[in-house]
C-alpha cells in the first residue's frame, strides 16, 4: 500500500471533502498515514477564510520543501479554498507543489494523482463552474459515530467580509434522495449521528425545488436507526418557521442551532450585508425559544469590522447579554482581498481589535458559565464518545444540545446512550455521573 498524508484546515466542509478525497485514493491503492515523512502523497486541504488560516498553510508548504528534496518521487498537492483562490500563484511561489486542485474538482483527485504517478509535471485545475461532486464518490469517514453529510455546496450570500462565495461558487443542493441514501448507508455502517452540512442549510433546495430544508430534516429524521440529526450552518435570514417546527416535531433532530449573528448592531450588520436587523434576529430567537424551550444557541462573532466604533462594540456586548448564547466562536476581522470590506474606509487598528476580542470573550465566557451552572443536577441524555485525552478513566460524550460532558467510566461503550446527572458545570464542559 502507498501512504497518503492529508492535512485538513478550515471548516467541516473541508473535513467532509477530505473524506471524499481519501475514499477515492483508497481505490487507487493509498492508505492514510499521520506521519508526513512516510507519505508517498501529501495533500493539504486548505482554508483561506482568515489570513491566519493561510499563514498556517504557507508554513506547512515550507516544511514540505525539505521533504520533497529528500523524496523527489513524493507527490505534493494543494486542494481546498486556498487552492481555489491562489491557483497557479501557489506553484509560482512554491514550485515543489505538484498539483493544485480547486474546490469543484474534488472528484478529479484520483485521476490527477494517477497522471502524476505516470509522469512528473505540474497540474493546475481550479475551474469553478458547473462540475458537481458526483454522489457516487467513495467516502472514507473519519469518526465511527458521527458522519458529516454535505447537503449543498457553495454560497450566494456575499457577506462583505467573506471570501467563501468566491472560492466555493454558487449554491448547489444535492437531491434529497441522494442525501437520504447516504444517511441510510451511514446508519448501516454503525453511525448514530449525522450532521447535515452547508454554508447556509436554510436555503437548501431553493435551486432544485424538490424539497426545502424542513422537508429534508423530516426525511432524515425518519431514517430507521438514526439517533441524532444535527445541521450547520443556519443563516438567520432564511430560518423559517417550518424549519423550527420540523426540529420540534422530529424525534432525533437535536435542539442545537448554530445561528451566527456576526455582529450586534444594525449599522455593522448592514455594512456586512447580513440582510437582517438586530430586531429581526431577536424576534427569530424568540420564536425558536418558544417552540424549543431547551434549545442551545451558538453563534459566530467578528470584532474589528471596518467602521466599528466603541459605541457599536458596546451595543454588541449589550446584545450578547440579552440573547445569552450557550457559546460563541469569536474572530478578529481579517481583510480578504477581493471582498468589498477590504477596501472600506476606517479599518480598525490591530491592537484595538485584539482588545475588543478579549473583552468580548470575557463577557461571553461569563454567560456560558452561567447557562451551564443552571444545568446543575439536571439529567441529560449523553452519547458516549470514548476516553478523554487527559485521563483514560474519564470518558467524554455529548448532550443533544452539543455540550461536552465528562464522566467517570464504568461499563459504557462508545455509541451508548446514557443518562448523566450534571454535578460540576463549567464554562466549556459539564462534569457529571451516570445514573
Ligand atoms: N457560512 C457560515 C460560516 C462561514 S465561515 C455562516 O455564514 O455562518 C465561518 C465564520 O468565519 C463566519 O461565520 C465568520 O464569523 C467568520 N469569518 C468569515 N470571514 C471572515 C473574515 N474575513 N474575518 C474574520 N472572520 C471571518
Ligand atoms: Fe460567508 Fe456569509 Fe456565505 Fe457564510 S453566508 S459563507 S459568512 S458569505
Ligand atoms: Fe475555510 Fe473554505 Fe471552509 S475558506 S471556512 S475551508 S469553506
Amino acid at each position: 500500500m502507498k501512504q497518503v498524508y492529508i492535512g485538513v484546515y478550515g471548516c467541516q466542509m473541508n473535513i467532509s471533502d477530505a473524506e471524499r478525497m481519501e475514499g477515492q485514493l483508497r481505490t487507487i491503492g493509498y492508505e492514510r498515514t499521520v506521519v508526513m515523512e512516510d507519505a508517498d502523497l501529501i495533500l493539504l486541504n486548505t482554508c483561506c477564510v482568515r489570513e491566519t488560516a493561510e499563514d498556517k498553510v504557507y508554513g506547512k508548504i515550507g516544511e514540505i520543501k525539505h521533504l520533497k528534496q529528500q523524496k523527489p518521487n513524493m507527490i505534493f498537492g494543494i486542494t481546498g479554498c486556498m487552492a481555489q483562490k491562489e491557483s497557479d500563484r501557489l506553484i509560482k511561489r512554491a514550485p515543489h507543489i505538484d498539483f493544485v486542485l480547486g474546490t469543484n474538482k474534488v472528484h478529479e483527485l484520483a485521476h490527477v494523482v494517477q497522471e502524476l504517478e505516470q509522469e512528473h509535471g505540474h497540474i493546475i485545475d481550479t475551474q469553478l463552474g458547473e462540475t458537481e461532486l458526483p454522489d457516487d464518490v467513495p467516502v472514507a469517514r473519519g469518526g465511527r459515530l458521527s458522519a458529516w453529510v454535505p447537503i449543498m455546496y457553495g454560497c450566494n450570500n456575499f457577506c462583505t467580509y467573506c471570501i467563501v462565495p468566491y472560492v466555493r461558487g454558487r449554491e448547489r443542493s444535492r437531491m434529497p434522495e441522494d442525501i437520504v441514501r447516504e444517511v441510510e448507508q451511514a446508519v448501516e455502517q454503525g453511525y448514530k449521528e449525522v450532521t447535515l452540512l452547508g454554508q447556509n442549510v436554510n436555503s437548501y433546495g431553493k435551486d432544485h425545488g424538490r424539497a426545502d430544508f424542513a422537508d429534508l430534516l423530516s426525511m432524515v429524521d425518519a431514517v430507521p436507526g438514526i439517533r441524532r440529526v444535527r445541521f450547520m450552518t443556519s443563516h438567520p435570514k432564511d430560518l423559517s418557521d417550518r424549519v423550527i417546527a420540523a426540529i420540534r416535531d422530529g424525534a432525533h433532530i437535536c435542539e442545537h442551532i448554530h445561528l451566527p449573528v456576526q455582529y450586534g448592531s444594525n449599522k455593522i450588520l448592514k455594512a456586512m450585508n447580513r440582510v437582517y436587523t438586530v430586531e429581526q434576529y431577536k424576534a427569530l430567537v424568540q420564536r425558536i425559544r418558544a417552540a424549543l424551550p431547551h434549545v442551545s444557541l451558538t453563534t459566530d462573532l467578528i470584532v474589528g469590522f471596518p467602521g466599528e466604533t466603541e459605541e457599536d462594540f458596546d451595543e454588541m456586548l449589550g446584545f450578547l447579554r440579552e440573547i445569552r448564547y450557550d457559546s460563541a466562536y469569536t474572530f478578529i476581522y481579517s481583510k480578504r482581498s477581493g471582498t468589498p470590506a477590504a477596501v472600506m474606509d476606517h479599518q480598525v487598528e490591530e491592537a484595538v481589535k485584539k482588545d475588543r476580542l478579549n473583552r468580548l470573550m470575557a463577557v461571553q465566557n461569563e454567560i456560558s458559565l452561567e447557562i451551564n451552572q443552571s444545568l446543575q443536577d439536571q439529567i441529560m441524555e449523553v452519547m458516549v464518545e470514548g476516553p478523554s485525552k487527559q485521563d483514560e478513566t474519564v470518558w467524554t460524550g455529548r448532550t443533544r444540545t452539543n455540550k461536552i460532558v465528562l464522566f467517570p467510566h464504568a461499563e459504557e461503550q462508545p455509541g451508548d446512550f446514557i443518562s448523566i446527572q450534571i454535578t460540576h458545570p463549567q464554562t466549556w464542559v459539564l462534569k457529571g455521573r451516570q445514573i
